[in-house]
């Protein structure tokens, strides 16, 4: 495939994809962060980062060069993704950092974070880091966390695993003492 046809079909893709797009408020992204299991140490920065990198925007698409753009709400570059196919650092498509479900992109900016720290984002440090971040202690769901009685599809299976595994790390600890 010649790549001019690529890039005809990602900009269609993208077109698309451009139809789902939504942008959060911020306290409607907030409410999603805590929902997905953002902490809320960080969570003020990353809503910072967000804010300040893709306006909150699910489907903000920054092309720098044809091999250097930046997708989405968190604005991952494209050495974590891989268009058309799974691929790149994060192993998912580029396209699915474009979409309105937020969680997969969750998890690789997490995994941008573990790798890279918050300054892999230059506008979290230029503009975030050591300034005054978002007041979203005023929104409603950070006093009163959004319900998880009806999480969709596999979230209620992947937070009973992951109480799992911190209570069985926790119990490692404490077995020693025992
Ligand atoms: C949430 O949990 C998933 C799987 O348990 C993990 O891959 C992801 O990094 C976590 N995200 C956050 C924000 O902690
Ligand atoms: C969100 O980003 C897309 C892609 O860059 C753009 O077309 C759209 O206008 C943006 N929406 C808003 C409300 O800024």
């Amino acid at each position: 495939m010649g790549s001019a046809r690529g890039v005809q079909i990602f900009l269609l893709l993208t077109l698309c994809l451009g139809l789902q797009a939504k942008v959060f408020t911020r306290c409607q992204l907030t409410r999603e962060l805590l929902k997905i299991n953002f902490s809320r140490t960080f969570l003020s920065n990353w809503v910072c980062l967000i804010e300040q990198e893709s306006d909150r925007n699910t489907s903000a698409l920054v092309v720098k060069t044809s091999r250097r753009k930046y997708y989405g709400l968190f604005q991952i570059g494209s050495e974590y993704c891989k268009e058309g196919k799974k691929g790149g650092k994060c192993d998912i498509t580029c396209e699915s950092l474009l979409d309105d479900d937020i969680k997969d992109d969750s998890v690789c900016a997490n995994k941008v974070f573990e790798l890279e720290g918050f300054k892999y984002w230059s506008k979290w440090e230029a503009r975030c880091k050591g300034h005054t971040l978002p007041d979203i202690e005023k929104c409603p769901d950070w006093q009163h966390p959004p319900s998880r009685a009806s999480p969709p599809r596999d979230k209620r299976t992947a937070r009973g695993k992951r109480t799992v595994r911190r209570f069985s790390k926790r119990s490692l600890i404490l077995n020693p003492l025992i």
